[in-house]
């Protein structure tokens, strides 16, 4: 199993692992959006074949470039969307993706902080947030889903 920054080449697949994962999906613009954006915080991981077998999809929200960010002045990083296809999970590669961001969050960016969204009901993820990597719950954002789920909002505080 390899895992490397995402590329643009990489789009369709990561896009497909999305569709098959989850129920939160997004049009190619946004994914490229991203891409470009930010490159350097998006990392995918293949098998030995080269197929995307996970991927993790992140931005940087900096209030002094955007008027719309919710955050209170600091720079920090938002994990969009992160899956692992079934049969590759339990083997630890969500933890190494969601480090791996992290990690160019704050050299790259000095991010002082990640944040990100899950459904309430989504035990693995929160466990995966939680338990193997110091999230916390920041809030409940109530019907934050279309299906009127609610999500919990997480941080985490990053070193710099
Ligand atoms: N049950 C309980 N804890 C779990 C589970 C599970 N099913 N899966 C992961 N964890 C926790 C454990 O603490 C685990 O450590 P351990 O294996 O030493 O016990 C830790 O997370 C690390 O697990 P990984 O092997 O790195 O996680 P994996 O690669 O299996 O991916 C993921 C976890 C991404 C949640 C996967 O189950 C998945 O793709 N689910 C569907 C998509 C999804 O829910 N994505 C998150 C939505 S929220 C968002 O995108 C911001």
């Amino acid at each position: 199993m390899n895992i490397r920054l995402a590329k643009a080449d990489d789009l369709l697949a990561m896009q497909a692992a999305n569709l098959q994962n989850l129920p939160e999906n997004y049009s190619l613009r946004l994914w490229i959006y991203h891409l470009i954006t930010w490159p350097q915080i998006s990392f995918v991981a293949e098998d030995a074949k080269g197929r995307i077998v996970g991927y993790v999809l992140a931005k940087i929200d900096d209030p002094k470039e955007d008027d719309d960010s919710p955050s209170d002045g600091e720079i920090h990083g938002h994990v969009n969307s992160i899956s692992v296809l079934r049969t590759y999970r339990r083997l630890g590669l969500a933890k190494k993706l969601m480090l791996l961001s992290q990690e160019a969050m704050i050299t790259i960016y000095k991010a002082t902080f990640v944040s990100l969204h899950v459904r309430q009901s989504n035990k693995a993820a929160i466990s995966l947030y939680r338990d193997s990597l110091g999230f916390k719950v920041a809030k409940v954002e109530a019907k934050y889903y279309a299906d009127g789920e609610d999500a919990l909002s997480m941080e985490l505080a990053l070193r710099t």
